[in-house]
């Protein structure tokens, strides 16, 4: 296991889903500390599915949790679905159970996507309304989160940014309200562009299943149709996947530029 050097993107490979979470946790919050030695508040986009847990509960426990300025700390999502915050099928719920509730972040720091609301499109705007009101006065037409957490859906997607979704288009909007036909249902989503202007994206995969698409997205070779997850290019290049063995196994040593040990 080790680090790799792919096109523009740092990947830690590690043997189990604990493992990398422990790496990515280690990272995580060495990254929020630096940031907090320069700005007087930091910002952290967190995804759901089930992949984040361990590495959550792992940022709630030592020696992390001490190494991150919690009250200077303001959390939000790179995306939601469409329930309410005590829903089991809730990223917000995830995220209380398995860190927020475990550490002392004050409660107006977490910026939960409000996703019980019975008109997407409207819980869309309320929470672009809030992401605006946050970064009124920073330069720039997009907001610029210190770090966005990711994962990566076998189908290519991250976020709740499907293939084939016409929200990869969108060129304005900071977060979008897509139908997704597969999940029968609506998502709240950030947008693309808002993901390509963070300072710092961290994807987390596990599992066989998802050894395709990582190869395809680690592969750099994003072909004439890229899938979601392909065109996470941050402008800031800092690109780092946590991966386990499972879902590294397709990736080639000719796909690596350079390796290091873990
Ligand atoms: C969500 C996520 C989504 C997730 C992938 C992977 O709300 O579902 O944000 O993009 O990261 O679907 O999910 P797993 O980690 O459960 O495999």
């Amino acid at each position: 296991m080790g680090t790799m050097k792919s096109v523009g993107m740092k990947l830690v490979i590690c043997g189990t889903l604990e493992e990398a979470s422990e790496r990515a946790a280690g990272h995580v919050a060495r990254a929020l500390a630096e940031r907090a030695a320069i700005s007087p508040r930091i910002t952290l986009a967190l995804s759901g599915g089930d992949t984040p847990r361990p590495l959550y509960a792992r940022l709630a426990s030592e020696p992390f949790r001490e190494l991150i300025p919690w009250h200077r700390l303001h959390l939000f999502w790179g995306d939601e679905r469409c329930v309410p915050p005590d829903d089991p099928a809730s990223n917000f719920r995830m995220a209380e159970e398995t860190l927020i509730s475990r550490v002392p972040i004050p409660a107006e720091n977490v910026h939960r996507m409000p996703a019980e609301l019975s008109e997407p499109g409207h819980a869309a705007d309320l929470y672009e309304a809030e992401l605006r009101k946050f970064w009124i006065g920073t330069p720039g037409d997009w907001p610029r989160f210190d770090l966005v957490l990711l994962g990566i859906g076998a189908d290519g997607h991250t976020a709740s940014l499907f293939p084939g979704s016409s929200v990869l288009e969108e060129t304005t909007r900071w977060v979008a309200a897509p139908y997704i036909d597969r999940l029968k249902s609506h998502r709240l989503t950030l947008t693309l562009p808002v993901f390509n202007c963070a300072d710092e994206v961290c994807f987390l995969a596990a599992g066989d299943e998802k050894a395709p698409i990582v190869k395809a997205v680690t592969a750099g070779d994003r072909g004439s149709s890229p899938l979601p997850a392909q065109l996470i290019r941050p402008v800031s290049g800092r690109v780092t996947f946590f991966l386990d063995a499972d879902a590294a196994r397709l990736i080639e040593k000719r796909d690596v530029i350079s390796t290091q040990s873990a």
